[in-house]
């Protein structure tokens, strides 16, 4: 095989539950992740030169940055490793999810530059291994390794794949100006130390309510904390209600918030009320349409 192509998808959060501070200074989530169609892409080749080339399009701050930040870079750099493959490689990574906004774009980007290269050495790494490197990546790149709808726990890297639901129409609102560095996000939450976990009430409303979220029931423990520093993003959300989505919430950390809207063409004819800001119209992606497209297209 030559070349991969490969797509990164975006995820929403349908819900999201935070139930405090854990003693390794993260938190300790309760999560439903929804792969949506927004997506990056992935070109990844053979070449005779040693060592990882990545160049980056589509976002000027991070073509900037050293290649060697990129979780994309650092995704493969963990798999030669452990693969003992030293083989070089180029990448290409052309972005449209836009970075700071709570929609998961570098952890994608990570997950897909895995599957992406495993594809094109033809070499295998047990699942669970492939998962434990990818949560040592960031906490959200083991949901990108399967995609669809799953419930995290933990960090939010420990995935459990749940049922896919109806294809939702989703419009994005990514607001031009406001980046939400996530452990700002979180700082801003002021969670409590996590004492006992398996006796908190809120796990188990979440347990029971998560089983039924189909869509509906959006939560994001995120907003009270993220809409209090950046009020523009309540009114964003308001406006997408005002503008016909069924529900509408804080794209995880933020700043990006969504909408779900009974169709695209509404969904398209909202987004028209956000002129200053970058607008995104998607829909959910199955699991089982994640892991096809992910198998990615070999030229
Ligand atoms: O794992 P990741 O690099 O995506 O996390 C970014 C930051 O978000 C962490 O350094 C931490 O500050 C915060 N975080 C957290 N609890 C989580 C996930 C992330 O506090 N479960």
């Amino acid at each position: 095989m030559k070349e991969v192509r490969i797509p990164a998808f975006a995820k929403i959060n349908l819900r999201l539950e935070i139930l405090g501070k854990r003693p390794d200074g993260y938190h300790e989530l309760r999560t439903i992740f929804q792969t949506v169609s927004l997506h990056d892409d992935l070109r990844l080749w053979r070449a005779r030169k040693p060592g990882i080339s990545l160049s980056v399009v589509g976002n000027a701050a991070l073509s900037g940055e050293p290649v060697e930040k990129n979780l994309v870079y650092r995704a493969v750099h963990a798999l030669q490793q452990e693969l003992k493959d030293s083989d070089g490689i180029e990448i290409e990574l052309k972005k449209k999810i836009p970075a700071g906004r709570g929609l998961g774009g570098g952890s994608s980007d990570a997950a897909a530059a895995m599957i992406g290269y495993l594809g094109l050495s033809g070499k295998k790494v047990a699942s669970e291994r492939l998962m434990q490197m990818g949560a040592s990546l960031g906490a959200d790149v083991p949901f990108f390794l399967q995609g669809g709808r799953a419930l995290g726990i933990g960090r939010g890297d420990e995935i459990y794949p749940l049922p896919d639901i109806e294809k939702k129409s989703v419009l994005i609102v990514s607001p031009a100006d406001i980046h939400v560095p996530t452990p700002d996000a979180y700082r801003w939450l002021n969670a409590p130390e996590l004492t006992k976990t398996a006796e908190n009430p809120k796990l188990w409303k979440f347990c029971v309510s998560s089983w039924s979220v189909q869509g509906t029931g959006l939560w994001n423990d995120f907003e009270g904390a993220v809409f209090q520093h950046y009020p523009r993003l309540s009114e964003i959300k308001r406006e997408l209600l005002r503008r016909g989505a069924t529900e509408a919430l804080l794209a995880g950390s933020g700043s990006a918030v969504i909408g779900v809207f009974p169709s695209p063409a509404k969904a398209r004819r909202a987004a028209v009320g956000f002129p200053l800001d970058e607008t995104f119209v998607c829909e959910t992606v199955s699991r089982a349409k994640y892991n096809r497209l992910m198998r990615g297209r070999s030229v």
